[in-house]
């Protein structure tokens, strides 16, 4: 697929799309030796193994072995296809597309942008409409919900009519019927028929951060149900992939996300000029969102209703945004229900105050417990300490641990000693079950995991070698020009270690020198390959260094190779015996060959 891009233009993409800056939009990097490291945004760290090469243009992270270069990198972080993923990069850096090689575009991403045509006809004729005659009712609400102009356009927002007007207009604007349907925008009854999925409501588009619109709210503006109505799932829309109003909040200037339960609230917060307010689709805050919220921001500030099921939510949302290690405070309206509410009671100067003082979530969780506790009864002490305790069990830092551990202990006269064994205990539990559940995993048998973890380390040796020479092949042309001397693909233990050999010997073999960059763009396995390339050796000699992972590779081949002539059934007893010895006399040696093999372990990671 990556072929469909001439490879001047993919080198033109990546030279103007530096991976530090590229990377650094979503990820804080620090410099580290010649590299830049940071968390790693695909998964969950809390000691930085994520690297960025600034001379080779490459990441890589060697906890969850992620890595490639700056177009795989919007791939993954933004979720495109290749070639959407280069259509943004050269957008950014100002270059024209070459003309399509022909049309091998994968299906899904031409839905998907079929779909933002269609919404964004939809969006046009639901603002349209809020302004005719027709809608003039929504215009009252709007006004009586206090919004303004600028709001009803910063946001989008329409009207969707009676009937069956947006069919009808998607229609003339040339989409089939079939395409609509696609789009959730209309709806197939059991009869077959097609109407509007959305009438009479207020539409609220929602809007991705690279501005598509993905799909819509719509509420009714009286008291009908289902208040409000959302786009279905569709290839352009995840409810739980996205978050309202992130498209304005990823550029706010505050540390924080505030993270609130409806749409209204956010139109409200960003209204009243706090514009890092953003709001589930929904649905309860998902995992997914929690990672999201961490890539942009450390700290986010809950505000959901102060009902009991807002309350509720708040506790889910504590733990999945605390498993992504973004500091949680949560803020509390007293007597209003939503923030919405509030910033109409008390203006928005009134809300920048709740946010200042928003508890900590441990605070927020003690405040919870003791006004579910009568802690003047034993036994009811009994339980508000130990739900203390399970939640001190989860903060990390000793110090502030302590801190919350003292203040218990002189609220409740429990002894802070009893209340850390309470913790200790817990600790200790929920490893043991780490431990069975690491243990079942094993037993359940993910065969590379098992591999690496040493089962067989003679093999794990080799794919070590063989990653070190791929990288000296890349870089030093000696080094290749030894290997081809004396090893094939086919000798490569490793499928991607395979192909990357091949690519960097047809590279090597027209006289030109390997762009890793290029050549990690082309690979389908280009994450090994990622990982391979961006490491910098410290080797003083690569010679010496090519000749003794060779030597190790030859070796291991032959091994390999007399252990399958030794099980293969198409050999008699005799023929597999004659092999065998002719192998022991010419590889087994003596001592002086054991300290090589020792010596050259330098040559591993
Ligand atoms: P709320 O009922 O709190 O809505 O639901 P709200 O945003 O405060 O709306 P107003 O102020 O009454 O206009 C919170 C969110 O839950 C989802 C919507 O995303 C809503 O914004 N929701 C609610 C639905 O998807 N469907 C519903 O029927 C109700
Ligand atoms: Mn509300």
């Amino acid at each position: 697929m990556p072929q469909m891009f001439p490879e001047s233009f993919l080198q033109e993409v990546m030279d103007k799309n530096d991976v530090v800056d590229t990377i650094s939009r979503y990820v804080q990097l620090k410099r580290s030796g010649t590299s830049m490291k940071g968390l790693c945004p695909f998964h969950r760290e809390k000691t930085p193994s994520f690297h960025v090469s600034a001379d080779k243009q490459f990441y890589h992270c060697f906890g969850c072995g992620k890595g490639g270069n700056v177009i795989s990198f919007v791939m993954q972080m933004e979720n495109l296809d290749f070639i959407e993923a280069v259509k943004l990069l050269a957008e950014q850096a100002g270059l024209t597309m070459p003309e399509p090689s022909g049309r091998t575009d994968s299906g899904a991403a031409e839905r998907r942008r079929l779909i933002y045509k269609i919404n964004t006809g939809s969006a046009r004729f639901f603002y349209d409409c809020l302004l005719s005659e027709r809608g003039e009712a929504a215009r009252r609400y709007i006004t009586d919900r206090r919004l303004t102009q600028n709001t009803v356009n910063k946001f989008g927002l329409g009207f969707a009519p009676e009937g069956s007007r947006l069919l009808a207009r998607l229609r003339e604007l040339g989409f089939s019927d079939d395409e609509i349907l696609l789009s959730g925008m209309a709806v197939k009854n059991d009869s077959g028929s097609i109407y509007d999925r959305f009438r009479n409501r207020l539409m609220f588009p929602i809007i991705d951060v690279r501005k598509n619109i993905i799909g819509f709210g719509g509420r009714v503006m009286d008291d009908s149900v289902p208040k409000y109505l959302n786009s279905p799932e569709t290839a352009a829309f995840s409810k739980s992939y996205n978050l309202f109003g992130l498209n304005f909040a990823k550029s706010a200037k505050d540390s924080f996300f505030v993270l609130v339960e409806g749409y209204m609230d956010v139109i409200s917060l960003h209204q009243s000029g706090i514009t890092s307010a953003v709001a589930t689709l929904g649905t309860a805050l998902t995992p997914e969102q929690a990672r999201i919220i961490k890539r942009m921001r450390q700290e986010a500030v809950i505000a959901y209703d102060s009902d009991e099921a807002g309350q509720n939510a708040t506790k889910r949302a504590i733990e999945l945004l605390a498993d992504e290690d973004v500091t949680v405070k949560v803020l509390t309206m007293n007597d209003c229900k939503d923030p919405d509410e509030y910033i109409k009671a008390n203006g928005a100067g009134a809300f920048h105050e709740l946010i200042n003082n928003a508890k900590l979530q441990i605070e927020y969780k003690i405040s919870k417990l003791q006004e579910k506790y009568n802690i003047s009864v034993t036994d009811e002490k009994v339980k508000y300490v130990s739900e203390l305790a399970a939640e001190f069990a989860k903060i990390k830092s000793p110090v502030e641990r302590e801190i919350y551990v003292g203040k218990t202990a002189r609220e409740t006269g429990v002894s802070a000693d009893g209340i850390f064994s309470e913790i200790d205990r817990l600790n200790a539990a929920s490893e043991r079950k780490n431990r069975f559940d690491h243990a079942s995993r094993g037993l359940r048998g993910n065969p590379s995991v098992g591999r690496l973890s040493g089962e067989n380390p003679e093999r794990e040796n080799a794919l070590r070698a063989e990653k070190t020479l791929l990288n000296l092949i890349c870089f030093d042309p000696q080094v290749f020009q030894m290997t081809a001397a004396s090893l094939s693909s086919g000798d490569f233990e490793e499928g991607a270690h395979r192909e990357l050999y091949e690519r960097l010997s047809a590279v090597r073999n027209s006289g030109a020198e390997p762009d890793a960059r290029l050549i990690v763009a082309q690979m389908s396995g280009s994450e090994a390959a990622a990982g391979i390339l961006i490491q910098e050796l410290n080797i003083e000699d690569n010679v010496l260094a090519a000749r003794e992972l060779i030597r190790r590779l030859t070796a291991y081949r032959k091994k390999q190779k007399l252990l399958e002539t030794v099980t293969s059934g198409d050999l008699s007893q005799s023929q597999k015996l004659d092999e065998m010895r002719e192998y022991l006399r010419k590889e087994v040696g003596t001592n002086e060959q054991h300290e090589q093999h020792e010596q050259s372990e330098q040559y591993g990671e």
